[in-house]
């Protein structure tokens, strides 16, 4: 935890040296201008993201609300990837999961894939993440196929695999349980994964298989997905900060309020660690930011993260 911070000292002597104008105050406060977009339709838009260029942290917290839709939607960068809600305390973002229709072949021959997390508009490398720790599950609807998820290095991060029994039945439960939909957890949070699919079995009347990864809290009704095509789930994503540094004192210039720490990606977020690195090693620069316990707020602006003692210490641009 941090009081004063060299960081929120300099701006606080800027702001006292030279009184500005009221937009310009916002500016030095919360890194952008006061006349961001803070909202598309109900879902808040929260400094790191911003809609207009000057309003966002960096590259890729851009968003697109696209006001065409009734109510308005919000989308990821260039706009593919729809955006459900953006929650700053936990660090995820909700996103509408769309499948790959994948086409399988003959027995022993393999498609592969690319997934990632924020589309493919996105590099392999974030910023955005697969929220691991259990909280998605990969899922596969078909028959007769094994849906494989790949992380560094080809190695395995989850894999499941819907049957079709040959006296039919296919698709008699709703729970996505193994009959014509499995889902298994996802441990391992990464930015870009790849998939595999190939047949087991004998084939059944077609040869594709529908493939996403859903928030596991989310009660996917399989028969409703398969056959009303309701064809979209909620997935849950992290993101990470990539233009600063997190110090192993807590402390990163993203993170500019007082009482916020950062958490580093590797190691820390969410206890969501890759295997085979050491405790301490600096891996890799990128992390967010969290408002110290007992406080809330927003961590990424000025005075962002407030105690209980007062309700005016909401600041007006959270
Ligand atoms: C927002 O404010 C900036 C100056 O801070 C100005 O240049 C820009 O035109 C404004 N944009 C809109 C949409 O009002
Ligand atoms: C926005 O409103 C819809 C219903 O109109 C609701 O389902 C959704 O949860 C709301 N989202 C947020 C972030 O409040
Ligand atoms: C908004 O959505 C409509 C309908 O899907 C699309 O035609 C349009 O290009 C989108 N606008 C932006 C700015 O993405
Ligand atoms: C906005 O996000 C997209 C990713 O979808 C990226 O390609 C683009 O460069 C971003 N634009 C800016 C100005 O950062
Ligand atoms: C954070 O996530 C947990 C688990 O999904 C949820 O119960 C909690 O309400 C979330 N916190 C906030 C502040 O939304
Ligand atoms: C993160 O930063 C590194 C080094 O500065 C850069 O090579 C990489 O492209 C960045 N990744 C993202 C997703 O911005
Ligand atoms: C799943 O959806 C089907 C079709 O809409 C419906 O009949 C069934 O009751 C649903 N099952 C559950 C468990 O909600
Ligand atoms: C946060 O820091 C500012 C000055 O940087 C100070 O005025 C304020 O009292 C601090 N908040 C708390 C709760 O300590
Ligand atoms: C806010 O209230 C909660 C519960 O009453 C308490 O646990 C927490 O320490 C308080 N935070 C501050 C900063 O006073």
């Amino acid at each position: 935890t941090k009081t004063n911070t060299p960081l929120a000292t300099a701006m606080l002597c800027v702001v006292v040296a030279a009184p500005p104008s009221a937009g310009a105050e916002a500016e030095a406060a919360t890194g952008r201008r006061s006349n961001c977009t803070t909202h598309c339709g109900n879902i808040s838009i929260p400094y790191p993201f911003g809609v207009e260029p000057g309003c966002y942290h960096e590259s890729g917290f851009n968003l697109t609300c696209n006001q065409s839709y009734s109510p308005p939607q919000l989308f990821l960068g260039d706009g593919t990837v729809q955006v459900l809600d953006i929650d700053l305390p936990n660090g995820t973002v909700r996103i509408n999961s769309k499948p790959l229709e994948i086409l399988y072949g003959d027995n022993g021959k393999v498609s592969r894939r690319t997934w990632r997390a924020g589309g493919l508009g996105y590099a392999a490398d974030g910023p955005y993440f697969v929220a691991g720790a259990g909280r998605n599950n990969l899922v596969a609807l078909g028959c007769n196929v094994q849906a494989i998820l790949l992380g560094e290095d080809n190695t395995l991060v989850s894999s499941c695999y819907p049957f079709c029994p040959t006296t039919g039945g296919y698709m008699d439960t709703d729970t996505c349980s193994g009959i014509g939909c499995c889902q298994a957890t996802i441990l391992e949070g990464r930015a870009s994964y790849g998939l595999q699919v190939q047949r087991v079995g004998f084939v059944y009347y077609r040869s594709w298989v529908n493939v996403l990864i859903v928030e596991s809290d989310y009660l996917l009704n399989s028969t409703e997905y398969y056959y009303n095509n309701a064809d979209t789930a909620p997935a849950m994503l992290t993101w990470a900060i990539n233009s600063s540094i997190c110090h192993t004192n807590g402390l990163s210039p993203a993170c500019r309020s007082n009482h916020s720490f950062c958490l580093n990606y590797i190691k820390d977020f969410d206890q969501d660690f890759l295997y085979g690195y050491e405790d301490g090693d600096p891996v890799d620069q990128r992390h967010n930011c969290r408002c110290a316990g007992g406080y809330q707020g927003n961590p990424y602006i000025s005075h962002g993260c407030y105690g209980n003692i007062s309700k005016k210490e909401v600041p007006a641009s959270f």
